[in-house]
């Protein structure tokens, strides 16, 4: 079955299709097109996303990445016309996003309906405004190609993102997520059947990597601009490293949960101590908070995994673009013996492919959905599937 969905939780603007296969028990699927537009540039100068912002941007850029994403997806080179109803239609649900309707008629119009199955669309959790620009679309297209449309879950989105193009692994699975708005450990019994292990207490890790980097200076996003400086330190030990330890916040507490806001505030302290930051001070700090962080997820994961006997430890989340992390994980994974999934590159931070997965998931577990009952669900959890 081949599915193509939108996505639009947070500062990505995201179309892609996936073919996807098998049965809940066993299933796999594999990218054909997947178009990123990413606002980063927009959202800079305010240190964050600013929902309001995301949405037009969202409603902005859709057209073209999806029409990016249909060059990668086959079609019959079927033309289908657009009736007044129809187009009467698209507008009443496109009537608060901007230029969205006129945008998505015209692309209907002018391209050829793609060869697939299902829609999809990203529901939750995420920045309700923008989630709605994505669910908006995804209907008008639903009633314009006159096709079947589910609702998915951004994080069974992350989940899955692990198992493209490959075989999915045997269950039960514990998988790590760790997002700029999540991280949680959560135990993976069967395709949409989670519980929750533990999660943040406070601040997400992706989140930690954010504020972090503002300490440091670096632009929005920081997770990749303090890994840069975290990687110069570790590849130069002879440059020496600054006399700076930072806590593992609960490391020792036994359960699963996390804390990584009093990490956050021991960078701030600790860059405050030092006064004017020198390159070799910030590299070295940019190192021993990836340390610390690594060394927190390593141990929960380790903890997780003996508790639960599982046959796989999935990763899922924008930070697990980190290649420290990955490889401080794969050392837990071969220490228990447990096979490791990361997300293959591009499928790590957030995308279309993944939630089309995670919508062929869906549509195993329940079928398609009336198009006009899909909610934006900012605070939704793996538990609410
Ligand atoms: O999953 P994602 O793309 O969006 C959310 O659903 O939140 O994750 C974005 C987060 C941001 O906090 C970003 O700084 C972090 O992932 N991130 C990284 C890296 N690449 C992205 N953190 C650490 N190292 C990276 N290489
Ligand atoms: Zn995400």
């Amino acid at each position: 079955m081949r599915v193509l969905a939108i996505e639009t939780s947070c500062d990505e603007t995201a179309v892609a299709a996936c073919d996807c296969s098998g049965e809940l028990a066993a299933p796999t699927f594999a990218v054909l097109g997947n178009a990123v537009h990413s606002q980063v540039a927009e959202h800079r100068a305010f240190g964050g996303v600013v929902p309001s912002l995301a949405k037009r941007e969202h409603a902005k850029n859709l057209p073209a990445v999806l029409a990016e994403a249909l060059r990668n997806c086959p079609s019959r080179g079927e033309q289908v016309g657009v009736d007044a109803a129809t187009e009467a239609a698209v507008r009443e649900i496109l009537a608060r996003e901007d230029g969205l309707a006129d945008a998505l008629l015209a692309l209907v119009r002018a391209t050829p309906k793609p060869d697939v199955d299902l829609l999809a669309v990203t529901v939750g959790p995420g920045l309700e405004p923008a989630l709605w620009v994505g669910i908006g679309a995804a209907r008008a297209l639903a009633l314009a190609w006159n096709l079947p449309l589910v609702g998915a879950d951004h994080m069974e989105g992350h989940v899955v993102a692990a198992i493209s193009g490959r075989a999915a692994p045997a269950l039960p699975a514990v998988a790590l997520l760790v997002s700029g708005g999540h991280t949680e450990l959560a135990l993976v019994r069967g395709w949409g059947d989670y519980a929750v292990l533990g999660e943040t207490r406070d601040d997400a890790v992706g989140e930690a990597y954010d504020k972090v980097a503002r300490v440091l200076g670096l632009p929005y996003p920081g997770g990749p601009e303090v890994a840069k400086l975290a990687a110069a330190s570790r590849a130069n030990p002879a440059a020496g490293r600054a006399d700076v330890k930072l806590p593992r916040p609960m490391i020792g507490s036994g359960d699963l949960d996390f804390s990584l806001s009093g990490l956050k505030t021991a960078v701030l302290y600790a860059a405050r101590d030092h006064g004017e930051l020198d390159d070799a001070f910030r590299r070295s700090l940019a190192a021993e908070f990836e340390e610390a962080v690594a060394d927190v997820l390593a141990a929960k994961v380790g903890i997780a995994i003996e508790a639960e006997a599982p046959r796989a430890l999935i990763v899922g989340g924008g930070v697990i673009a980190n290649g420290y992390l990955r490889a401080r994980l794969g050392q837990v994974a071969a220490a228990t013996g447990v096979e490791l999934l990361l997300p293959p590159p591009g499928l790590a931070t957030d995308n279309a492919a993944m939630v089309a997965a995670a919508g062929y998931l869906r549509f195993l577990r329940v079928g398609a959905e009336a198009p006009e009952t899909l909610r934006a669900s900012g605070g939704r959890r793996l538990t609410d599937l």
